[in-house]
């Protein structure tokens, strides 16, 4: 699939990372979209009009508030024109201004007046990314039916490292192909349900921790139950963003899916979108550890004996659980015995807010479709199933709902 024919309004806000948005025009283009930048006046100190003009092969627009511009293509044409708005980099200023519902600008007035999608690669220092009022102004946008992708986790420009990098330009097309343009209201969650409004984030599937070139450790989920909760939030009216490792199991529709491999990658991604969602649920079977020093070769077998240094890997749902402004947080535990006793002592200690544990071994839990879960929570608890995946991720997402509203 590409981006064939699509008209795409391209804003371009004034971060360090506009440098990248050329390449992405570019690359836009070379999936088949037609391409307009919109540069705010920030964007202009790091990036001229002239590149943009040239990389785009269309006149770059850049003012509300003037004669000839809007006796050209003017912001009220252009916002019907387009099919989709991207906005890369999108600036922590750019979001407020949106989320407030500003039309002090180019940029902010066509987002107002458009009925196109629009999808914003926010871009920042991490500090400035993790602020509440960055991520009250991004969960108010999100919850408007805009789409986010990024930021990524990384090196920053100021030498620090930390979430707040743009989205690489060949990521943000391919994840603009993989969601096609829809009309706002109908490409998103449904306005109704009891998770309407709500953005949840899953975590699904096994991580695999490579041991040299082409082995690796890893286990036997297959991420069934953590995509089965994916398609019964986003049925239940959320906005579902669903990371998932290795796992042949399909997308769930109108779910944005992002692909990890290894627990690093994993808590990376988690933790740079954990503080805007409302919901987490930590369904994945992420590996404890890690091999310590993994060859980029394919060791020989030439020895009897082959020992690995294995390290710990940090604990995605405890550090989701002690963010300052975190989201309500659902853990799994699979056991093999003394279930409740175990679950009700890893909610306590890793300060969840519920717990569903299943028992696994001897053919229950993983790769098979039925399932029996015991749900916790401080004051409560509830046996689930036996049911299908499906059956039982509903339930429990309904239990999860009423305790996330107990909750405020
Ligand atoms: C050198 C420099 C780099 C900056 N980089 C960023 C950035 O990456 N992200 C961001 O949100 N703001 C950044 N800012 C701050 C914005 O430029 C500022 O908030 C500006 O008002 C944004 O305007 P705009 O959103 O209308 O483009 C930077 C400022 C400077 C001076």
């Amino acid at each position: 699939m590409t981006l064939s024919a699509e008209r795409i309004v391209l804003g371009v806000s004034g971060g360090i990372a506009a440098y990248k948005a050329p390449d992405l025009v570019r690359r836009l283009r070379e999936a088949g979209a037609e391409v307009r930048v919109v540069l705010t006046q920030g964007a202009r100190a790091f990036v001229g009009p002239l590149t943009f003009q040239a990389v785009s092969h269309q006149p770059v627009h850049t003012d509300l508030l003037d004669p000839a511009a809007e006796a050209g293509m003017g912001h009220l044409e252009l916002a019907r024109w387009a099919d989709r708005v991207v906005i890369a980099p999108a600036t922590a200023d750019c979001l407020a201004r949106l989320a407030a519902g500003l039309a002090d600008d180019l940029l902010t007035t066509l987002c107002l007046a458009t009925e196109a999608p629009i999808t914003v690669c926010p871009a920042m220092n991490h500090v400035m990314w993790r602020a509440a009022a960055t991520q009250d102004n991004l969960a108010t946008l999100v919850q408007r039916g805009i789409d986010v992708i990024g930021p990524e986790e990384g090196s920053l420009a100021e030498g620090e490292s930390g979430p707040g990098r743009l989205t690489e330009p060949a990521e943000v097309v391919r994840r603009l192909i993989a969601a096609p343009a829809a009309p706002r209201t109908a490409g998103h969650a449904p306005k109704s349900g009891p998770l309407a409004g709500r953005h949840v984030l899953i975590t699904a599937g096994p991580t695999r921790e490579a041991i040299d070139a082409v082995r690796f450790i890893a286990n036997r989920s297959s991420g069934r139950m953590g995509f089965a909760l994916a398609a019964a939030a986003q049925a239940s009216g959320a906005r579902v963003t669903l990371i998932a490792g290795p796992s042949t199991e399909p997308t769930p529709t109108n779910v944005e899916r992002i692909d990890v491999e290894t627990a690093l990658e994993m808590h990376a991604a988690t933790l740079a979108r954990a503080s805007a969602s409302d919901l987490f649920i930590a369904a994945a079977a992420v590996a404890d550890y890690r091999v310590a020093d993994p060859v980029t070769h394919k060791l020989k077998n030439s020895r009897e004996q082959q020992t690995l240094a294995l390290v710990a890997n940090p604990d995605i749902l405890r550090d989701v659980a002690a963010l300052p402004n975190g989201p309500f947080t659902l853990g799994f535990a699979a056991e093999t015995e003394a279930l409740e006793e175990h679950a009700r002592h890893k909610l306590t200690a890793k300060g969840l807010d519920m717990i569903a544990a299943n028992r696994v071994g001897d053919g229950m839990g993983f790769e098979v479709a039925d399932n029996t879960l015991h749900v916790l929570w401080p004051d409560g608890a509830v046996t689930l199933g036996p049911a299908t995946k499906g059956q039982i991720a509903h339930d429990l997402l309904t239990i999860a709902g009423e305790q996330l509203d107990g909750a405020g």
